[in-house]
């Protein structure tokens, strides 16, 4: 699907590599609703957007995507500034760390499993059942393709470390979620993929001190840095552009593989 003149829909796009990829969306020539439960941020990155690119181009919308009355909200704001969405990139999460069995012995609290997964594998799905909806509404476009979705995952998928219960399971969620979610579409033409990011240099990343920074880029074996925002934003719009990348889930790390911890 090309991306000029189409409506995209970024969640977390207020920081970080949800940022990065309203940015590509717009460089490309999307218009981009910024989704975020940070209103603030995303008026800051809408604002640029529209500076940059032309008024109209960009839109925030306050969102907090665990509450279907705040994305049912967002959604109808998207609609009505910036047209039908045929594109929709799920980047919002939250990272969390927490042993089952705690320091003096207890048990890691509950609330803290729940709340990583409500936000990270409940969230992106409230938003995408909401946004495949509207999406399977729109007239078929060329090869009867009706729109795109991506999701964003990790590593800790696949490999996470002690203490990422919560976080593994949220993302290894999305993950499972990917290719039954690319065969229940195929019927409307949205297509689904997944990205797995290894370790970007976002302002999550950069609170770490320089020394941590350093001794997590060293175990990425080539290029042994931190990804680049941009770089995972390029690989977010391929997916929109190659028409048949579908249900797949697709790592961005560097070939790294983390260690237990
Ligand atoms: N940075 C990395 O190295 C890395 C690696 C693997 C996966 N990821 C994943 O990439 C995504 C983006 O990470 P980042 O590093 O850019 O983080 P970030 O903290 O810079 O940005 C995340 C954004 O999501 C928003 N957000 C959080 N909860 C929300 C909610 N309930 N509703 C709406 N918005 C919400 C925040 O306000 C923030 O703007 C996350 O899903 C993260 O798990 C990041």
């Amino acid at each position: 699907m090309q991306i000029q003149g189409h409506t995209a829909l970024v969640t977390g796009a207020a920081s970080g590599l949800g940022e990065a990829t309203a940015r590509e969306l717009a460089r490309l020539g999307a218009k981009v609703a910024i989704l975020d439960r940070n209103l603030e941020q995303a008026e800051r990155v809408a604002a640029a957007l529209n500076a940059e690119h032309g008024p109209g181009r960009a839109l925030a919308c306050e969102c907090d995507i665990t509450d279907t009355a705040s994305v049912t909200a967002a959604l109808a704001r998207a609609q009505a500034g910036l047209g039908d969405a045929r594109i929709l990139m799920n980047v919002a999460g939250i990272g969390s760390a927490k042993r089952i069995v705690q320091r003096d012995g207890s048990a890691a609290p509950l609330e803290d499993f729940t709340r990583v997964v409500q936000v990270n594998l409940i969230g992106a799905y409230n938003v995408s059942r909401l946004f495949a909806a509207a999406c399977a509404q729109l007239a078929p476009l060329e090869g009867g393709e009706r729109g795109v979705m991506l999701f964003t995952a990790s590593v800790a998928a696949f490999d996470g470390q002690v203490g990422q219960q919560a976080y593994s399971a949220s993302k290894g969620g999305l993950v499972g979620m990917t290719l039954p979610m690319a065969r229940d579409l195929a019927q409307h033409g949205i297509r689904v993929c997944t990205i797995a990011p290894g370790l970007f240099a976002t302002p999550l990343m950069q609170e770490l001190p320089e020394s941590v920074q350093q001794t997590l880029a060293a175990s990425i074996p080539f290029p042994q840095r931190l990804g680049k925002p941009e770089e995972f934003a390029q690989l977010a719009s391929q997916v929109v552009t190659n028409g048949h990348l579908n249900g797949e889930v697709i790592r961005l790390d560097g070939a790294l593989r983390m260690a237990p911890r």
